[in-house]
């Protein structure tokens, strides 16, 4: 990791603790609670200042939203789900002739997503493989949206070059930072107008709850998509909103573990004789290594690996005792699923996502030992 890396994530360590939490009072609660209300006494003229209904606003989300933007270095607003955040994304800013530039490689119903309810609307929708984008004429095209590292591949693009083209063409740049969370890696510092999260994932951490949230430093930008989110009432619930600010304050603790727990799992399994190809950005023979050193703060959670064929994969997941076989990533539990499964992803049939979870490491490379 660079110098500056190591430096941002030493402070966002201690941000991501506090985050959203406002001066303790004295005789208050250190912690917050769920707001359970649709509505709030509102006397008089409409006033922005106070609460009003709860479509528009809650004190919860504020707080999770405050949270949010210090890490981002941002504005966030909160969704129900990660796609809600990149439907918003991609809803509110794009209209009829404009072109949207998709990573072909990059999570499916966002691309089925766009063909499906925007194209019909009269927007394009263009797709290019993750590392081709960067070589793209993006003259035309009005949002690029990206996953860097890109999942289950784990391709990594330079965001900070990719922010100068998009924006010499006058685009916008949107990152789904879903992978690495905004502890991984800050979205707008490197340039990006955008910072989307399925939060589902590791940010909130445990497993059990759908939501994500979008940041952004552009207040255009900021207005479309919160006005699309209140107009669509596609608002996140009281309990959800609690127990991901709830997740978050745990997150850098989480990824610690994770992240140190992946690096020792991916070289052990580079040297084993049944496994044909890994990849994971923190070993230094994977063509992400250089990319990945220099944008992100930490090499992530998530490795896959080919063991040639469907059997050999399918025998490896029946035999694992600890590791959970489940289509997620990012939680306290090591997770694995054979991606080509869902028959829409370009990956061989004998391709693992694992997603290294925080159970203790010699547990973890014992059970995939005796699987594999
Ligand atoms: C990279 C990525 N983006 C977005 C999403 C969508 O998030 P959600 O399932 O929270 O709607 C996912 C979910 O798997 C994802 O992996």
């Amino acid at each position: 990791m660079s110098e500056r890396s190591t430096q941002k994530s030493t402070s966002l360590r201690s941000t991501v603790v506090h985050a959203g939490h406002s001066k303790a009072e004295q005789g208050q609660p250190f912690a917050h609670s769920p707001v359970f209300a649709s509505t709030f006494h509102h006397s008089g003229e409409v006033d922005n200042q106070h609460y009003q209904y709860g479509r528009f606003h809650n004190p919860g989300w504020a707080a999770l939203e405050q949270g949010l933007g210090e890490l981002e270095q941002g504005s966030a607003i909160i969704f129900p789900s990660g796609m809600a955040a990149s439907a918003a994304v991609t809803t509110a800013l794009l209209e009829s002739g404009d072109t949207l530039l998709l990573a072909a490689d990059g999570y499916q119903p966002t691309i089925t997503y766009a063909k499906t309810f925007l194209q019909k609307f009269g927007v394009k929708v263009k797709t290019a493989p993750t590392l081709a984008i960067p070589e793209q004429d993006f003259s035309g095209i009005k949002l690029v949206f990206i996953e860097t590292p890109s999942n289950p591949l784990l391709d990594v693009i330079d965001i900070q070059q990719l922010a100068d083209k998009v924006h010499a063409a006058n685009g916008i740049l949107a990152v789904d930072n879903t992978t690495l969370t905004p502890l991984g890696q800050q979205p707008l510092l490197l340039g990006a107008d955008i910072s989307m999260c399925s939060d589902t994932k590791a940010l909130n951490g445990h497993s059990d709850v759908v939501f994500g949230h979008v940041a952004t430093n552009r207040a255009d930008l900021f207005d479309a998509m919160a006005l699309w989110r209140k107009l669509a009432g596609n608002i996140p619930g009281p309990m959800e909103t609690w127990l991901v600010h709830r997740g978050l304050a745990s997150l850098d603790m989480r990824l610690e573990r994770m992240t140190t727990n992946a690096q020792a799992i991916a070289e052990y399994l580079q040297q084993h004789h049944k496994v044909k190809a890994i990849r994971y950005p923190g070993l230094i023979s994977d063509p992400s290594f250089e990319i990945a050193s220099r944008q992100m703060h930490n090499f992530g959670f998530i490795i896959s690996f080919d063991l040639g064929e469907q059997a050999h994969a399918e025998q490896f997941l029946q035999q694992a005792k600890m590791i959970v076989e489940a289509t997620s990533f990012g939680g306290m539990h090591t997770m694995a699923e054979r991606r080509a499964r869902w028959g829409v992803d370009d990956v061989s049939s004998g391709l693992i996502r694992l997603s290294v979870g925080c159970e203790k490491l010699e547990d973890i490379l014992q059970d995939i030992e005796q699987a594999l």
